[in-house]
């Protein structure tokens, strides 16, 4: 017999960054960070598992081609949702596993994303969230999202804001083996619905520096880095907080650009310098602030994560339509700076 479960889960884009961490190994970071979970008929993992008797090891396919489960991150995500599966039993099938059976039995893994792996579109987040709901199903795991979100930070850390739409926040916790430091929902995809979300895509080669050795040079030589932990996201966090509650959009593209920057400031601060974005990321920031002058109020938030593609989050539909004919005049295809593709991470506009 095979028992096999589908999941899909989207990815997120960070409004509030999370950038560095206290400890590698169990993905505990120095700061708290709040992100919006994009629509998943756009952005997507979906991942099948299965267990059988006759699989003889554990195997993972990404994208139709087999990769390696032996890293540490995949090794403690499957370690962790061992240790909580459950009996399961499926008469129609005949399928019985007691819970002890599960530390005997191997699984096999197919995972594919609806996005270019290679785009820096935050392909990690969504894939690990998306394992680790899939095997908890396959195992009859009984823990809440919040509590599969501490198993999932353990494959990538981003992966754990996964485990929910709409807004979600990261606490960072405080306890040294990991336990509070998990992903809770602020509100639901239907509590702010009117933003539209749109990806510009710069560059789709990989980048040159992972999120991982990054922030990693970032915790041991930026002051910036150690100033902003401390000093300024627990206040942007709760103005953030606040922001999304009252659907107060002026804030939140405020403190979103600004928190942005702040993270490729810090990127800078990091020796030897780490720099994500490129001329035309900087073209894409000079164009949206002009714009948001130019209205008194802003219509558009941008965001920038370890590489050069914006995420631009739109006020409502008319400000994207706004947008996209204000960047399609901007970056025409004809020039060298132009923009490869959008992907329109909410509606269709
Ligand atoms: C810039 O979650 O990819 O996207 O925990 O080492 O896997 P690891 O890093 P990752 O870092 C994401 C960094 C970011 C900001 C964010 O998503 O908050």
């Amino acid at each position: 017999w095979v028992r096999m479960v589908t999941a899909q889960t989207p990815t997120n884009i960070a409004v509030i960054k999370y950038w560095g961490k206290r400890d590698e190994t169990l993905i505990l970071p120095v700061n708290d960070s709040i992100s919006v979970t994009l629509d998943p008929a756009h952005l997507c993992t979906t991942t099948t598992v299965a267990v059988s008797p006759s699989f003889d090891q554990d195997r993972m396919w990404l994208n139709g081609k087999e990769i390696s489960l032996s890293g540490g991150r995949y090794q403690n995500c499957l370690r962790e949702i061992r240790a909580r599966a459950c009996e399961v039993e499926d008469k129609e099938k005949g399928i019985k596993i007691a819970k002890k059976d599960w530390e005997k039995l191997h699984l096999h893994v197919a995972s594919y994303n609806n996005f270019p792996t290679a785009a820096g579109l935050a392909s990690s987040a969504a894939g690990f969230a998306c394992l680790v709901f899939a095997l908890a199903k396959l195992m009859n795991a009984k823990e809440d999202n919040s509590e599969l979100s501490a198993i999932a930070r353990q494959g990538s850390g981003s992966a754990c804001r996964s485990l929910f739409g709409g807004f979600v926040k990261w606490i960072m916790g405080k306890a040294e083996d990991g336990s509070d430091s998990l992903a809770v929902q602020l509100v639901d995809e239907k509590h702010w619905d009117e933003l539209v979300i749109i990806i510009a895509v710069v560059s789709s080669r990989q980048k040159e520096t992972s999120s991982t050795t990054g922030m990693r040079d970032s915790v041991e030589t930026s002051l910036l880095l150690q100033h902003r932990a401390k000093e300024v996201v627990p206040k942007r966090i709760k103005q953030m907080e606040e922001a999304i509650k009252n659907r107060d959009f002026g804030s939140f593209a405020q403190l979103s650009c600004a928190d942005s920057n702040q993270f490729h400031a810090v990127c800078l601060d990091t020796c030897p310098p780490i720099f994500y974005m490129n001329g035309t990321s900087h073209r894409i920031i000079s164009c949206v602030e002009k714009w948001n002058c130019s209205e008194g109020t802003p219509q558009v938030a941008y965001t920038f994560d370890a590489g050069p593609n914006a995420v631009l989050i739109a006020h409502n539909r008319k400000a994207a339509t706004q947008l996209m004919q204000k960047l399609l005049f901007c970056f025409p295809p004809t020039s060298d700076a132009h923009l490869n593709s959008y992907v329109i991470g909410d509606k269709s506009i």
